[in-house]
């Protein structure tokens, strides 16, 4: 590198470090799954050692967001060291992590000092284990192992505190009962009966007020079916927005199935 390169680094790294530690994102998405969808793929599921959750959607984890990829750099010096130094330098600066063609989109494992212990959430235990209970055949049934890694990916990197962070999830999801806003709308789980995902959205925006991204992944047959429901939510992580971004919903069509479990 030459000198001044080296120069512009070091300034870099020192406004790094001396800038506040606050996380630059500009929404949470708030994902909630269906069980019935998690486990009747070809690779199953496992229930938590706490027994068979409800029919009900959990919660897979509360992520920060940018509204739009960022190329390259991390944080404030994003803008100014890609114009002045161009990307190769500029590349220095990016934190490992989420970065992909389309850039960095989302902010990752900000604080991997930071672990969560159960004694800061000793008083959501209960109904994190009724709302956010973990499907994974790996971890042993434990869903603590499933809160961990979402604190340790994507909770530091929220701005919160990890009481604050788990309890405006559950917070949230208590104030927009998908399973019961489906229901409202006639989309109740089945076997045979299949849906169009238009309704489904469409069920969503009118009874929480904010549009919501959809996820499909396939059943043991190859077939479409709504797995994950992504609502987004306000950088305290208080209130739903409209969704900022769409993504892919992977359905292939408008037909969709959503199974019993
Ligand atoms: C959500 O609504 C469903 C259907 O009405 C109900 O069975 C379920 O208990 C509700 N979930 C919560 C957490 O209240």
């Amino acid at each position: 590198m030459k000198p001044a390169t080296i120069a512009f680094v070091l300034l870099f790294s020192l406004l790094a470090v001396s800038s506040s530690t606050a996380e630059k994102f500009d929404f949470f998405y708030l994902v909630q799954q269906w069980p019935g969808s998690f486990c009747d793929t070809r690779q199953g599921c496992c229930f938590p050692d706490t027994g068979k959750p409800a029919a009900d959607f959990g919660i897979h984890g509360m992520w920060p967001n940018y509204a739009n990829c960022r190329r390259g750099v991390h944080h404030q010096q994003e803008d100014l060291a890609g114009t002045m130094l161009g990307d190769d330098v500029a590349a220095v600066f990016s934190a490992a992590g989420a970065v992909g063609r389309r850039g960095k989109c989302w902010p990752e494992y900000c604080d991997d000092g930071n672990a969560l212990t159960p004694w800061a959430i000793r008083d959501l235990v209960k109904s994190l284990d009724q709302s956010w209970p973990t499907l994974s055949c790996k971890g042993g049934g434990r869903s603590f192992e499933f809160w961990s890694y979402e604190w340790k990916k994507h909770g530091t990197c929220s701005n919160l505190e990890q009481h604050d962070y788990f309890a405006r999830a559950l917070a949230l999801k208590a104030a927009h009962n998908l399973t019961a806003i489906l229901a409202g709308a006639g989309i109740v789980p089945s076997d045979t009966e299949t849906y169009s995902l238009s309704s489904v959205s469409d069920a969503i925006a009118q009874a929480t007020g904010h549009t919501a991204n959809l996820e499909c992944n396939r059943d043991g047959n190859g077939e479409a079916q709504l797995f994950q429901v992504y609502q987004c939510v306000d950088k305290e992580g208080k209130q739903l927005i409209d969704c900022p971004l769409s993504m892919p919903t992977k359905c292939g069509g408008d037909s969709i199935k959503l199974p019993v479990f």
